[in-house]
């Protein structure tokens, strides 16, 4: 009983002490940017370069760090002339996005060929419609190489020499995928073309290349 005794007046005498030193207010609105309670090098966690995609408007956030004498907060970090709450600006009305095909970004490096080849699958619906666009686009961009039927004999190949035919040999058997990759990266002497076409684009091609050049090849 005498022990119950000693430590209740333990306990009372530190609970006095102890709230004595807190300060209440210190900790209205703890966890906020107007005052978090420590902060260990707060230019880590607020960035001095601004912040494409947020603003802190609040003119007075920080203002307690302020050494410079200046009455905005240190973390005030916003483009008041923008309309909305982005240091950024929008895209001017009616921008056309690059690469508007919806496909997420091609991630496989060049020398990833082999894998390509193996793993990738044309993504689109082999139709009609899918074949005409890639004829077309490959009157464009690859027959003054490789020639309108995929013999390697465009008129680039007098000047280039060795223009591969896409009809014959090892590329006649290639997939979908080494073609959709070797249009993307280039191979050897031939150049990238992944900066020019699309994904949607360069696959239309593939489709074009395997369900037509090569079948037409194959039927002779
Ligand atoms: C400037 C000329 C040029 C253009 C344009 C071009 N190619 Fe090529 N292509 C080449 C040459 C040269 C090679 C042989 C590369 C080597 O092995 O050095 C080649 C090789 C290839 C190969 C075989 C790759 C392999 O595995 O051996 C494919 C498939 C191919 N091209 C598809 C295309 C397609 C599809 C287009 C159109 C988007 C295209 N090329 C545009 C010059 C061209």
């Amino acid at each position: 009983m005498r022990n119950a005794y000693k430590y209740t007046y333990i306990y009372l005498t530190l609970t006095v002490i102890f709230s004595s030193c807190v300060d209440q207010k210190k900790f209205e609105n703890i966890g906020t940017h107007e005052k978090p309670n420590v902060e260990f090098a707060p230019n880590m966690y607020h960035s001095v370069a601004y912040e494409p995609l947020t603003q802190i408007t609040d003119t007075d956030a920080g203002l307690w760090l302020n050494s410079n004498g200046s009455d905005t907060g240190e973390f005030y970090n916003s483009n008041p002339y923008n309309p909305h709450k982005m240091n950024m600006r929008e895209p001017a009305a009616n921008t056309v996005r690059f690469n508007n095909d919806g496909f997420l970004p091609y991630r496989l490096p060049k020398d990833c060929l082999d894998y390509a080849a193996k793993t990738l699958v044309n993504p689109l619906k082999v139709n009609d419609k899918t074949i005409e666009d890639g004829k077309i686009l490959y009157a464009k961009f690859c027959a003054h190489c490789h020639g309108e039927t995929g013999q390697g004999d465009g008129p680039v190949n007098d000047a280039l020499k060795g223009v591969a035919s896409l009809t014959t040999g090892s590329v006649k058997d290639a997939t979908p995928g080494h073609i959709f990759h070797v249009i993307t990266w280039g191979k050897g002497r031939m150049g990238a073309h992944g900066s020019q076409l699309n994904q949607e684009e360069r696959w239309k091609i593939v489709s074009y290349v395997k369900e037509n050049l090569q079948k037409a090849e194959a039927q002779q």
